[in-house]
């Protein structure tokens, strides 16, 4: 039979699956994008119909760097992005145009596994680098630049992916200083540095760094508009973003997704992008807080977990003899789901961990979530239980 869905996801009813690491429906901005696209295609003009430049639609990358000095606090000029269909789509070209199979890139331990997938696609070595409550140790990767040449550390510096922590700012310097020694390129995965719900800005992003020419930031509309958009961005100093804007992909399809650019120029121009970020930091910061306390009530003191002041999720920490995977069978049962935590780490640890998203659901449903997780542990927990399951 044709398939004939269009979303990538399809949540079945009553189910609350933390899995889903993306905006909720009633958060996705359609009527600002109709706002948008009656200013950009009102008009007589469809430059944006054409093949695009490059390095991606110029007007676009302007009012881009507009929003991102603002943003991220320091000075972004249209010169330093080149546009790309999404982050994950400019991981991938990275990986093309920068490593061979074979090569070696290292992670964090936990990573965003979706990245390390793409790296598997590439046939990179991926090597798993620990971080404590301060993001990537340096002194651990020093060490391992002892064993290894990286062509890559993949990082996501600022509220991660799973873990949510933030690389502490000193320690940044330290990455890229690293980078310089030891000739490695640092690619920041940013795409959560604008969803701050704390009242004290993050460290600046590592976007800062770019004079480096060793460091490169990914950016992304997914996180902060829509991700059905697939707009992102990269950026980087003038050498890596003349490579990634010559490469036989654009030359022969051209700059990426100039429609979808031109709409996202009037979100930016006229203030509607602003708008939408604050309305998903005010919907965020009261989902992560009704999260956090439904865990507390629910979930034992011995599930550890800290609450995140930005990004999507909630990582928590098992007693050591809890398989999440193994749990999860039981989670499906009582219509609850999660990502097991062995599926961050590429050294196959981290089973007693899991990844909980709360940007999908509603409070009511995320209270409703924790309480069925809550049923899950102890049910788990009962030795008749795990010993039938063990048969
Ligand atoms: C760290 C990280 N990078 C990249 C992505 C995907 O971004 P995009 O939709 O722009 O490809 C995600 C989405 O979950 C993510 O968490």
């Amino acid at each position: 039979m044709t398939d004939l869905r269009i979303a990538q996801l399809n949540m079945p009813p009553g189910m609350v699956d933390f899995s889903a690491g993306q905006p909720s429906p009633s958060l996705l901005p359609l009527a600002l994008l109709r706002k948008a696209a009656a200013d950009r295609l009102g008009g007589n003009d469809a430059p944006f119909l054409a093949y695009g430049a490059e390095q991606g639609d110029g007007y676009f990358r302007s009012a881009l760097a507009g929003f991102l000095s603002e943003h991220y606090r320091i000075a972004v000029e249209a010169d330093q992005l080149f546009v790309a269909a999404g982050a994950s789509m400019g991981l991938d070209l990275l990986c093309t145009l920068f490593a061979s199979a074979g090569d070696t890139v290292f992670v964090e331990e936990p990573s965003y596994f979706l990245a390390l997938r793409i790296f598997n696609d590439h046939h990179l070595n991926i090597v798993g680098l620990p971080m404590d409550a301060d993001g990537l140790i340096p002194e651990a990767l020093e060490e391992e630049l002892t064993r290894h040449r990286p062509v890559f550390l993949y990082s996501v510096p600022t509220f991660h992916n799973p873990s949510s922590v933030t690389l502490a700012a000193e320690r940044r310097q330290e990455l890229v200083a690293l980078s310089r020694e030891y000739d490695f390129f640092i690619i920041a995965d940013e795409v959560y540095h604008l969803l701050n719900y704390a009242g004290v800005p993050p460290p600046p992003p590592m976007a800062s760094y770019i004079d480096s020419n060793t460091v490169i930031s990914l950016g992304s509309f997914s996180k902060i508009l829509a991700p059905g958009l697939r707009l992102g961005w990269i950026q980087a100093g003038a050498p890596l973003v003349k490579r990634l804007s010559g490469c036989g992909l654009l030359d022969s399809g051209g700059g990426l997704n100039p429609f979808t650019s031109a709409l996202v120029r009037s979100t930016l121009e006229m203030g509607l992008q602003h708008t939408q970020l604050t309305t998903l930091k005010t919907a965020y910061t009261q989902r992560k807080i009704a999260l956090c306390k439904a865990l507390k009530r629910y979930l034992p003191e011995t599930v550890r977990f800290s609450e995140p002041d930005g990004g999507f999720f909630i990582w928590l920490v098992f007693p050591e003899d809890v398989d999440t995977k193994q749990m999860l069978a039981e989670a499906q049962r009582q219509n609850v789901g999660y990502l097991p935590g062995v599926r961050f780490s590429s050294l196959g640890r981290l089973k007693n961990c899991a990844r909980l998203c709360f940007a999908y659901f509603d409070i009511p449903e995320l209270e409703e979530g924790a309480r069925r997780l809550g049923e899950v542990f102890k049910a788990f927990m009962n030795d008749d239980y795990r010993m039938k399951n063990d048969e």
